[in-house]
């Protein structure tokens, strides 16, 4: 049974039915089903013949033919996915997020072309343009995520995709997706959101007009700071081309991971509304602190990107940012270091809650960055708000006196 094709459902439901297809999960009234989808390791696939073996050749995206091609366990993260998003055609895993990202502009673009890249881009993203596609040919020009329809005017004739991330995963900067998406759409040329700040069931992208959604999975949908792997959704007119590129740089991912993520994805909603909310009285309770300059979190009703996050977000995940007020960086240091629940480390999205220091200034080309105050990133976990907060508050203490 799997009805998640259904677009009558709601995104809990979804998440819940995805992937679980009677070919893989076996057939109660024909000898019984296993709940999920079993994990199909191979590398050779065994034929029947010769001419089995021609005829396969040919297959689509979800019939066994090689271990790379995938084998049900990947088709089944994959399909659900696809079902987040209404219009898509299908979704594409890669081992990483950033594979997903490099994947999806190395199908998309070739020597010669313009990419139009926001300017509050993850780095490692902004890293890859200034790297191997300006090696490749291809011409990056950064945009100010705030730019709207503006974006229109960036247009060249040589521009083929406008890349989005919103919220800005360090900055939080909420970008008005569909006046970007209409502008590009309307010239002619594609547009790709990293989405995985509010995923699919917080932000719904090709809805909004975008053209590929893609994700690092290794945040909130794995969920539990296990297993890393990214996606790419896509519309009908360049799944093609993306499945082809994917296809030629070798993409392959463990279906062991895909069973991770796929048991991520069936908690993704109520583990999402607790991550919001959590993240809501944090921010709240850090916006009343004085050692506070700003909170950088678009649920909050002073933040500038609130207006369009509640016109086209259904909520809030648990990643924000807010500035220690005339504080300097070992001041910052001392702030972390005292944390007891937060752990240091890179990535967000997982169960645990997280804290980093993250500095944009020199990041920046496009756009100023020009608060001088150091900046803390706080992933939110699922652990009680209140246990949160005295922590957060033994970092304050530990920023006074000494330097
Ligand atoms: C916004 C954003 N996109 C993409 C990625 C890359 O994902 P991965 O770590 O799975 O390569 C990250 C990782 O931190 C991220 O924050």
């Amino acid at each position: 049974m799997n009805d998640s094709d259904d677009d009558s459902l709601r995104p809990a439901t979804k998440l819940v039915q995805g992937g679980r297809r009677a070919e893989w999960t076996g057939d109660p009234r024909l000898g019984g089903a296993i709940v999920n989808p079993p994990v199909w390791r191979a590398s050779t696939i065994l034929y029947d013949n010769i001419a089995d073996m021609k005829a396969r050749g040919h297959a689509t995206h979800d019939k066994l033919y090689y271990g790379r091609r995938g084998t049900p366990t990947v088709w089944a993260l994959a399909d659900a996915l696809t079902a987040m998003e209404a219009g898509a055609e299908g979704t594409l895993l890669y081992p990483s997020g950033v594979a997903a990202i490099a994947g999806g502009l190395l199908a998309l673009l070739s020597p010669g072309d313009h990419l139009l890249m926001v300017d509050s881009a993850y780095e490692p993203t902004r890293a890859l343009c200034n790297g191997l596609l300006a090696r490749m040919g291809v011409r990056t020009s950064f945009y100010d995520p705030l730019i709207g329809e503006g974006v229109a005017d960036l247009i060249e004739p040589d521009t083929k995709l406008v890349f989005l991330e919103s919220p800005g995963s360090l900055t939080f900067e909420v970008q008005d997706v569909p006046a970007i998406t209409a502008a590009a759409r309307a010239r002619g040329v594609a547009t790709m959101l990293d989405n995985t700040w509010a995923t699919p069931l917080l932000f719904p992208a090709l809805a909004h007009g975008v053209d590929v959604a893609m994700m690092s999975l290794t945040k909130y949908v794995g969920g539990h700071s296990d297993a890393m792997m990214g996606s790419l959704t896509a519309t009908k007119a360049l799944w093609p081309r993306l499945r082809q590129g994917a296809y030629q740089l070798g993409q392959a991912v463990s279906p062991d991971d895909c069973a991770l993520m796929l048991r991520g994805l069936r908690t993704l909603d109520v583990r999402m509304e607790r991550h919001g909310a959590n993240a809501r009285v944090i921010a709240d309770w850090l916006a009343g602190r004085p050692e506070v300059g700003r909170v950088l979190c678009p649920a909050l009703p002073s933040d500038p990107g609130h207006a369009i996050w509640s016109r086209d977000f259904s909520g809030a995940s648990g990643l924000f940012g807010f500035t220690l007020k005339g504080a300097n960086d070992a001041a910052r240091a001392r702030f972390i270091d005292a944390l007891d629940l937060f752990g240091i480390g890179f990535s967000w999205g997982g169960y645990e809650s997280l804290a980093v220091p993250s500095d944009p200034a020199s990041i920046r080309s496009a756009t100023k960055w020009s608060d001088p105050d150091p900046l803390v990133r706080l992933s939110i976990g699922l652990e009680d708000p209140s246990d949160l907060i005295a922590d957060l508050g033994r970092g304050f203490a530990s920023m006074k006196g000494n330097g």
